[in-house]
């Protein structure tokens, strides 16, 4: 049994297939990076494990503590919601709230912690990210990596079993991608599990354990950014890769 299991996870817009059938397992303390082109779902499986979207099916296993992912119950979402942590391309702070509050505003609300533990624990979470000297500034005062690296101590401040993380660098100025990948790279290290969605390839190569490649709703490779990367036996892998190494420049084995 793997730390997390994903299954049969069908999810539509309309007429529109966008997840079919997805199978994924995740170990504990494993970084898996999931690539593919634009449209092709990583968004949607990412919102549909912590029911920002309501999937046609599918369930969740958290150390065997399964959940279904239809569930219309409000009780079985908030419990569910408890196991994984969003962090957004677009960070999305409170606009109205310092970066304390920001930190401490789910610890209180959700998980009913004291206000003196709940800053204890957004000290050192924000220590982490080095926004230790920022806890009075408001968002707008902060530039987006230093906006990231809050959203990262916010939800690592909830103690998530699975960070989702959808392309949390891609909404940045360039010269700001760098501290926000070296912050995932950091509590990757610490043995956070993590499912990250990114374009960022050099990155994929040196942190991920597995690179998870969607294509139209289904996943079509599955192994270490070596297997991925060095020998892609699928057509549209190939294909997709030659693209990213046009746009970017990376360096790829191919
Ligand atoms: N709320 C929605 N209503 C209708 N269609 C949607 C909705 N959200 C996503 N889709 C469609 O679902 C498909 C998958 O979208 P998704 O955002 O998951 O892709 P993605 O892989 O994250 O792409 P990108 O790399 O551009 O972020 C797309 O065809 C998209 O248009
Ligand atoms: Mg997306």
């Amino acid at each position: 049994m793997a730390y997390i299991e994903i299954r049969n996870l069908s999810k539509k817009f309309r007429d529109n297939v966008v997840l079919d059938n997805v199978d994924l397992d995740i170990n504990r303390g494993e970084v898996v990076a999931l690539i593919g082109p634009s449209g092709t779902g990583k968004s949607t499986l990412l919102r549909c494990l912590n029911r920002l979207e309501n999937p046609e099916s599918g369930t969740v296993s958290f150390e065997g503590k399964k959940y279904d992912l239809t569930t219309k119950k409000s009780k079985s979402k908030r419990e569910l919601r408890q196991h994984t942590e969003m962090v957004f391309q677009q960070f999305n702070l409170l606009k109205n709230k310092n970066v304390l509050k920001n930190v401490i505003e789910g610890l209180k609300t959700v998980k009913k912690i004291s206000r003196d533990e709940a800053e204890q624990i957004a000290y050192r979470e924000l220590g982490k990210v080095g926004m230790i000297d920022r806890l009075t500034h408001y968002p707008r005062h902060l530039s987006g990596g230093q906006q990231q690296r809050v959203a990262i101590a916010r939800a690592l401040a909830m103690d998530p079993q699975l960070l989702l993380m959808d392309e949390p660098t891609s909404a940045l100025d360039p010269e700001l991608v760098g501290e926000v990948l070296m912050i995932i790279k950091k509590i990757a290290q610490e043995g956070n599990t993590i499912l990250l969605v990114t374009h960022e390839m050099d990155f994929v190569k040196g942190v991920a354990d597995r690179v998870v490649f969607l294509e139209n709703g289904k996943i079509v490779a599955n192994g270490t950014a070596k297997e991925v990367f060095e020998n892609p036996r699928d057509e549209r892998l190939k294909q997709f890769l030659i693209k990213v190494k046009q746009l970017d420049g990376s360096e790829y084995v191919i």
